[in-house]
């Protein structure tokens, strides 16, 4: 890895949709965080009045999140960052996160994390209770329940196996039937 080389670690909506050009891209880990329906989204999947629920990363020192890490070129990277701090406005912060490949390659990553201090956090729910909130949110950016059913499909794909994302896949399913 040259000192130069650009990361950024997507484990929501960036891992299915970028919607940024990159010239690498890595299935990736980071751990010591786990991925969970904590934040709230006033902006994409909900509305001020009715938010959805997105994914942050938690601090868990048992766990591990897997994603997808993307190498930028030094000439696109300010763009990219100007375009996904609007994007993640809604309470994300940019955390510098050390992220592993399957090859134990080490990257630096940036990584936009919803810490638990900010105001558009949502916090732990019963399972009944997130999944409800998800089969019913809309927002600009579309329903809240293809956010999850994306994320579910692309973690398949990557071959993650993620309790918390699928159990409330399956959940909003049977909700939705
Ligand atoms: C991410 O995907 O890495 C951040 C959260 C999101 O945009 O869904």
């Amino acid at each position: 890895m040259s000192a130069q080389d650009i990361w950024i670690f997507g484990y929501g909506s960036l891992i299915w949709r970028p919607d940024f050009d990159y010239l690498e891209r890595q299935t990736a880990s980071v751990a010591g965080w786990t991925r969970r329906f904590w934040q709230g989204s006033h902006d994409h999947r909900g509305t001020p009045d009715e938010p959805g629920r997105v994914v942050t990363l938690i601090e868990d020192s048992t766990q591990t999140c897997t994603g997808v890490a993307y190498r930028l070129s030094a000439d696109a990277a300010h763009k990219i960052f100007d375009a996904l701090d609007h994007r993640e406005k809604n309470g994300y912060e940019r955390l510098e996160l050390c992220a592993t490949t399957p090859t134990q390659r080490q990257l630096n990553t940036i990584t936009y994390v919803a810490t638990p201090d900010n105001f558009a956090y949502l916090g732990p729910a019963p399972l009944a209770a997130l999944s409800a909130q998800i089969a019913n949110s809309i927002g600009p950016s579309g329903p809240n329940t293809e956010y999850l059913f994306e994320l579910a499909d692309a973690l398949r794909t990557l071959e993650v196996d993620d309790a918390h994302v699928f159990e409330l896949e399956q959940q909003v399913r049977t909700l939705l039937s």
